[in-house]
């Protein structure tokens, strides 16, 4: 969908529809509204006497104004109390703004719902971002055409060219985000057989080339020449070989330590031998979201030409319980020397991550970074609604945090105080790859911590964030291409 902008007043702008945002409160003291009311001969007010529409958050209403206005619709959408708005609830508001122009089969339309909110930048990134992110589809595979239209253009309407430049400006830097974050659903969307390790490395490649950074991609024989054992030995059980991807993005002070980012890339999570339940394990192809995240904000920084220096790093494989697969008891030295004896294949994240985090050290990273859907505990803690935050430096997790309040991709700290580590304990290993059903998420975190020596790091578990199973204003069902709006605005804010 494209963002366009318009100067012009709302009441002569021609549109297919009209987007307008309006608070739980009577809007006849609102001017434009009572403008718009009068125009429809109380068409307006008489659908809010008659409680059809009150305002409410995400509720939203259509109305025909049968050539009474330029405006041949208007959608009114609801911000809820007008104390209460927040950028996030902006950015719900046109989630649900752009899916019920969608359900009216009409491609565009224009927009002043960011004119609601006080502070005309960032109400004008929350519009923009929950337009793009809402009218999301995945129709790849799809071989009949849907009823919904598919959006081409949203014309924002602004007050005059000092807000138009501004408009202009947020669009632009919004849609190379959002996009960034599209190509993130996209990736976790692909299907597991189409979606492999070689896969995902022919996107890194190709991607790196349309972005002009470095890629590089080791294959099994390098990765065994470095001694990769966590990664090679889950990638043991599949006919699908593992890879390690390395992007370097160098667009900062050169004598500036670059940010790592680590991405988990398990293309499909059987659990291995501990195979895990049938029911639902088709959602196992999301196993790769902190890939996609990775990728995503690397896409999103080039493409802003953000003048950081930042890394990536996504070690890939696919879980499977094939005839060469590992076994619980099996001892696995990682690349580290660290020694790790399975208890639980199904644990095989932290297996590829603790190898990857090994390897950042040789950046010597300023921050170093992990996104995974490493933990089912994560979703038990913070369901859909946060994800989990562990790490070893307060700032680092303070300036993410932050982010993530500013973007709605909100975080939670869970602590990784040392007792966690008692039940890791291997009599056989210096540690367990598991340890039992209490406080799996930061078990998890403490087996990382071993492999990141002082280096300044942050773990994100994203295993409740990176799938909407219901759908959400402007989080589609499915993929939501969690991690890369705060990353970049977590660069932006610190580095930029
Ligand atoms: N990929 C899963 C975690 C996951 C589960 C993500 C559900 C999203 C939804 C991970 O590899 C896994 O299987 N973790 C195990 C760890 C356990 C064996 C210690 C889990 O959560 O059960
Ligand atoms: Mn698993
Ligand atoms: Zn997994």
């Amino acid at each position: 969908m494209h963002v366009t902008t318009a100067t012009g007043d709302a009441l002569v702008h021609p549109s297919p529809v009209l987007v307008l945002g309006c608070f739980e409160e009577r809007f006849a003291d609102d001017p434009l509204m009572g403008a718009i009311d009068e125009k429809l001969q109380g068409g307006a007010s008489s659908i809010w006497e008659s409680n059809e529409f009150t305002g409410k958050l995400n509720k939203s209403k259509l109305i025909h104004t049968f050539g009474r206005l330029p405006a041949e619709r208007i959608l009114l959408v609801g911000l809820g109390k007008r104390e209460e708005l927040t950028a996030e609830r902006v950015r719900q508001a046109a989630g649900t703004a752009v899916k019920a122009v969608r359900a009216t089969g009409v491609p565009r339309f224009t927009s002043l719902l960011h004119r609601a909110a006080a502070g005309v930048e960032r109400s004008l990134e929350a519009t923009v971002d929950g337009y793009l992110l809402g009218s999301y589809s995945f129709d790849h595979y799809k071989t009949k055409k849907s009823d919904e239209a598919a959006m081409e253009e949203v014309v924002l309407l602004v007050a005059d060219d000092t807000e138009r430049e501004k408009a202009v400006r947020v669009a632009e830097e919004r849609v190379t985000i959002c996009e960034a974050v599209t190509f993130a659903r996209d990736l976790v969307s692909q299907p597991g057989n189409v979606a492999t390790p070689a896969y995902l490395a022919d996107q890194a490649i190709a991607l790196a080339g349309r972005l002009g950074i470095i890629c590089r991609v080791l294959e099994r024989e390098e990765m065994e020449r470095l001694s990769m054992e966590g990664i090679l030995s889950v990638a043991k059980g599949s006919h699908n070989p593992p890879r390690f991807i390395v992007f370097e993005y160098l667009a900062g002070d050169p004598k500036k330590r670059p940010v790592v980012l680590v991405g988990k890339g398990v293309t499909f999570d059987s659990g291995g031998i501990s195979l895990k339940p049938r029911e639902g394990m088709e959602r196992m192809k999301d196993d790769m979201a902190g890939a996609a995240a990775v990728m995503g904000t690397l896409r999103a920084v080039a493409g802003l030409r953000l003048p950081v220096n930042l890394v990536g790093l996504i070690p890939v494989a696919e879980n499977m319980p094939g005839g060469g697969a590992y076994k619980p008891g099996d001892v696995v030295r990682t690349m580290s020397g660290q020694t790790v004896e399975i208890v639980n294949t199904d644990a095989e994240g932290r297996m590829l991550l603790c190898d990857a985090l090994h390897y950042a050290q040789r950046y010597r990273p300023a921050a170093l970074i992990d996104l995974a859907t490493l933990t089912g505990a994560c979703l038990v803690a913070l369901g859909t609604v946060a994800t989990g935050v562990m790490g070893n430096d307060p700032a680092l997790i303070r300036a993410l945090t932050g982010a993530g309040e500013a973007t709605g991709e909100r975080l939670w700290e869970l602590p990784v105080w040392e007792e966690f580590g008692e039940i890791m304990k291997s009599d056989i290993a210096d540690m367990k790859n598991a340890g039992g059903a209490h406080a799996g998420t930061i078990s998890a975190a403490w087996f990382l911590q071993r492999y990141v020596g002082k280096t300044k790091w942050a773990h994100l578990d994203i295993a409740g964030t990176a799938w909407e199973d219901k759908g959400k204003p402007y989080l589609p069902k499915g993929a939501t291409g969690v991690g890369v709006r705060l990353l970049v605005e977590y660069l932006q804010r610190t580095f930029c």
